[in-house]
C-alpha cells in the first residue's frame, strides 16, 4: 500500500481520499476538520495555514509518505508543491508556476494566444485604465464583457455584463476597483451558450479526461439567486444531452495543446489535475478558464466512478507514466446536490446546529462532508456547504432521484436545488442551444 500525504478538508476532497483509500494509507493536513476523511487518515493534523512548513516538514518526516496529493487551489498557490519538493516528496499538483493556470488568468490566455490553442475568445489584458473604457465599448457594442482579476479571487472576482454590471461606466468603475488589488485584468468577449467542465488528469504529457459534468453555480432553482461554490452538479455518461462528440473533441484539443504549451513555456510538465470550464457556444467551443484542481463539486461525479484507483493514477503522474495507466470510469449518470445551511451565501442562519441524517438512506448515494464537523456524535453545522449526495445510476432520472431524496431525508436548518439533473432541466439546456441555432437529429 502506498503511503499518500494529502492536503485539504473539503467535500470534493472528501470524495478523493475515499477513492485513495481504496489501495493506500492517508496521512492528511487540513485546515479545518473534515469527520469523513478523518476516518479514513491514519493521521490527521489541522493547521492555521496551508504553508506552515514546519508543521509540514514534521508532519512528513513523521509519516514518510511515498508521494502527496493536493486537494485544493490554495496549497498550490502558496507552493507547497515546492516545498514538498525540497523534502523529497513528489506530488499530484502542480508547482506555484504552473498554478498560474489557475491563479493567472492573464498567464492562461498569453498561452493560448502564444501557442495558438484553440478556443480562446477576443480578450485583452490591462495593467492600468488606459484604453480600458474603449475596449469595454467595443465588446459592449457586441456581445456584451466579462471582467477578470488576475489572481485568486475564491470564486467571486469575475462579472459578467447584463448579470452583475449593466453598463459601460459599471464595467470601468469594476476595472478600478480590480486594479487597486491585483496587477492586471482581463476584459473579455461575453460567451452564450451552456457550459461543461472537463476535468483532465496529466502527468504533463499523456492527459486522460473525465466524463463531462455541468456545474450549478446559482442558489437557487432554475439558475437564480447568488453565485455560490456550486450547489450540485451532474454528469449522464459519455456526452450531456446539449453537446455533440464534436464539442467534446475541441475541448479535448484544446487541454492537450495547452498542456504542451505550458511545457513548450517552462520547460517544466504540468502534473496534476488541468480542469477546464468550456461553454458550447453558436461557434463552437471555447475555453472560459482553467482550474489547477478538480472541481467542487465536479470531483463528487468523477472520483466514485473512476474504475481506475486514482492512487495509481495520481502515483504514475508523480512519476511521469501515466501513458501506461488510462483512467476509466463507470458507464453511469451521476448527480450531485449540496446541502447548504438556510440563508447561504448571503446571510447563513443555522450554522452550529445539529444536521440529522439518520433519515437518509444510503444505499444508493455516495455521502461527502464539506463545512461541518461531528462533536459528541452528532453532526454539526457551519457556514458553508454542509454535506453533498451524489445518486449513481445508469439512468440520470434515477440518479437525480437518489440524491434527492437523500437531500429530502436530512433534517435540520438546510436547503438544497431540487432541479438539478431532472428532466426539466435538461431539456431547457437543449431548448438553450436551439434557440443559439443548434440542430439536434
Ligand atoms: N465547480 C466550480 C469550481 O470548482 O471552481
Amino acid at each position: 500500500m502506498a503511503k499518500v500525504l494529502f492536503i485539504g478538508n473539503g467535500a470534493r476532497e472528501h470524495s478523493m481520499v475515499e477513492n485513495l483509500a481504496r489501495d493506500s494509507e492517508l496521512f492528511t493536513v487540513g485546515k479545518a476538520r473534515n469527520p469523513g476523511i478523518m476516518k479514513l487518515s491514519k493521521d490527521y493534523i489541522v493547521v492555521d495555514k496551508f504553508d506552515d512548513f514546519d508543521a509540514l516538514k514534521a508532519f512528513v518526516e513523521k509519516n514518510k509518505p511515498d508521494f502527496a496529493v493536493i486537494g485544493p487551489e490554495e496549497p498550490l498557490s502558496l507552493g507547497v508543491v515546492d516545498f514538498l519538493e525540497t523534502l523529497g516528496v513528489k506530488s499530484f499538483g502542480p508547482v506555484k508556476e504552473l498554478a498560474k493556470l489557475e491563479t493567472s488568468k492573464e498567464w492562461t490566455r498569453m498561452l493560448m494566444v502564444k501557442y495558438n490553442v484553440p478556443g480562446c475568445p477576443k480578450h485583452q489584458t490591462f495593467k492600468s485604465m488606459n484604453g480600458i473604457k474603449e475596449y469595454i465599448e467595443e465588446l459592449n457594442n457586441e456581445n456584451g464583457f466579462v471582467v477578470k482579476p488576475d489572481g485568486l479571487t475564491g470564486g467571486k472576482g469575475v462579472k459578467v455584463s447584463g448579470e452583475h454590471m449593466h453598463s459601460v461606466e459599471d464595467g470601468v468603475v469594476y476595472c478600478e476597483e480590480v486594479l487597486r488589488d491585483h496587477p492586471s485584468v482581463v476584459i473579455e468577449d461575453k460567451l452564450v451558450g451552456e457550459e461543461f467542465s472537463l476535468m483532465g488528469i496529466t502527468d504533463g504529457v499523456t492527459v486522460w479526461e473525465s466524463p463531462p459534468i455541468q456545474d450549478h453555480k446559482r442558489a437557487f432553482n432554475g439558475d437564480t439567486g447568488p453565485n455560490t461554490g456550486g450547489m450540485g452538479s451532474y454528469t449522464t455518461g459519455k456526452l450531456l444531452q446539449f453537446m455533440k462528440q464534436v464539442d467534446l473533441d475541441q475541448a479535448y484539443e484544446i487541454t492537450e495543446k495547452m498542456a504542451q504549451a505550458i511545457y513548450k513555456e517552462t520547460g517544466k510538465k504540468y502534473v496534476g489535475v488541468m480542469y477546464g470550464g468550456f461553454i458550447v457556444t453558436k461557434d463552437g467551443v471555447k475555453l472560459i478558464e482553467y482550474n489547477a484542481r478538480f472541481g467542487d463539486p465536479e470531483a463528487m461525479n468523477i472520483l466514485p466512478i473512476m474504475k481506475t484507483n486514482f492512487s495509481k493514477v495520481a502515483e504514475a503522474c508523480v512519476n511521469g507514466t501515466l501513458k501506461d495507466v488510462p483512467v476509466e470510469y463507470e458507464d453511469a449518470a451521476t448527480v450531485c446536490r449540496y446541502v447548504v445551511p438556510k440563508g447561504y451565501p448571503d446571510t447563513v442562519e443555522g450554522s452550529g446546529e445539529e444536521l440529522d441524517m439518520s433519515g437518509v438512506d444510503d444505499s444508493n448515494v455516495v455521502v461527502h462532508y464539506a463545512s461541518i464537523d461531528e462533536q459528541d456524535g452528532k453532526l454539526i453545522t457551519s457556514k458553508s456547504r454542509s454535506v453533498s449526495f451524489t445518486g449513481i445510476d445508469k439512468d440520470v432520472e434515477k440518479a437525480q432521484q437518489f440524491s434527492l431524496q437523500a437531500c429530502q431525508a436530512v433534517k435540520g436548518s438546510v436547503r438544497f436545488r431540487t432541479d438539478i439533473g431532472t428532466k426539466d432541466l435538461l431539456q431547457r439546456r437543449i431548448d438553450h442551444m436551439k434557440s443559439l441555432g443548434r440542430t439536434f437529429d
